[in-house]
């Protein structure tokens, strides 16, 4: 059986920063109403699996089909019993990726843990070398964290790994009207700090999301991106970028929102996404999770990863190509080969 599953999977545990672009809303907003509709995100849903639940599923990747598990959220290191949880992926032989905002790191022992499990990579969110306009994109809960502890974070992290290989350390950064001039000025940024590598990613929001307007880039802008992504690749930075099909589909994504066919996608093959709530889908795409028939809504509570991602294709024929399963393709096929992730017990 081939071990290749990406398993992205996002814990509930509130994230101390309230960017407004985030796929899991925004507090504020969902006081009011929290949505509850399939696949919707949120920090306030109140129907997690147990941690219980969560641990039994965790066990039974052992032997299973994946690979690799991202952790993601809200933010994972300030999950109660994430390094629990790191112990057991790494313990069934998974690879483990975390997704951070960076402020966890700034802990030295948070730090040291991470090096110590084995985690094989870091990625620390950071939009702009501008601290002012990155914490104006990316504001902390009562202002009580900002850029210089995204940047003492990852300084935490690089000194912890010493001379050992892993965790690699790397940025994502979200490129949205606001800093689509940062791409080069980013990777500098990451190269200076002693990071391995640098993913920008396309801002995604609806068409009726109040900040659309305000970040969505359009026009000429797509041009200023395409020469920031081509200039990266001519750089000779010594640091990991996805590939080249990255950027064509980064730049085709945002040129216009219709939503592209892809013929040979990973998602529900090689990608799988795993909610707070156990809801299983093929991809985070929501165009795709609104697509999915009921008799394919699945989840991993109670279930044996063996099993359940036992019967899958070798890969899936989407229609549905759009800015948030755009980000996808750095998980699965860019990050393991530009880190030497591929091999797995
Ligand atoms: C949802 S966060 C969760 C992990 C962690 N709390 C963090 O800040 O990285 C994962 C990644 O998604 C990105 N992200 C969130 N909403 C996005 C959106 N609407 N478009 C593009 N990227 C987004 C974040 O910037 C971050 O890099």
């Amino acid at each position: 059986m081939a071990r290749d599953i990406t398993l992205l999977w996002a814990l509930r545990s509130v994230c101390k920063f309230t960017c407004g672009y985030c796929y899991f809303g925004t507090i504020a907003a969902h006081r009011a109403q929290v949505p509850t509709a399939p696949g919707t995100l949120s920090h306030l849903r109140r129907d997690d699996l147990t941690r219980e639940e969560i641990f039994a599923f965790a066990r039974s990747l052992d032997g299973s089909p994946v690979a690799r598990v991202v952790i993601a959220g809200g933010e994972p290191l300030d999950w109660p019993h994430i390094l629990d949880l790191i112990a057991t992926v790494k313990a069934v032989g998974c690879q483990v990726v975390i997704a951070t905002n960076g402020v966890p790191l700034t802990k030295p022992i948070v730090a040291s843990r991470l090096v110590e499990l084995g985690v094989d990579a870091v990625s620390v969110s950071l939009d702009s070398t501008d601290a002012a306009a990155n914490d104006e994109l990316r504001p902390a809960l009562g202002g009580y964290a900002a850029h210089s502890d995204v940047l003492c974070g990852i300084r935490t992290l690089i000194d912890a790994r010493g001379e050992a290989a892993a965790p690699r350390v790397g940025i994502y950064s979200v490129i949205s009207r606001r800093t689509l001039d940062q791409i080069g000025a980013m990777a500098e940024l990451a190269v200076e700090l002693g990071c391995d590598y640098y993913v920008p990613q396309p801002v995604s929001l609806s068409p009726d999301h109040a900040l659309d307007e305000e970040l969505t880039p359009y026009g000429h802008e797509v041009d200023r991106i395409a020469a920031g992504l081509t200039n990266l690749h001519t750089a000779g930075l010594p640091l990991a970028l996805p590939d080249t099909h990255y950027t064509r589909l980064f730049i085709a994504s945002i040129t216009d929102r219709t939503p592209r066919r892809v013929e040979d996608c990973f998602g529900g093959a090689q990608l799988f996404f795993a909610q707070p709530n156990g809801s299983l889908w093929d991809c985070p795409s929501d165009l795709r999770i609104a697509a999915t028939p009921p008799d394919r809504h699945r989840s991993i509570k109670g279930a044996d990863a063996r099993t359940l991602f036992a019967d899958r294709p070798a890969c899936t024929d989407c229609a549905l190509l759009g800015r948030d399963c755009v980000s996808m393709f750095p998980l699965v096929r860019s990050l393991p080969q530009m880190l030497h992730l591929t091999e797995v017990r």
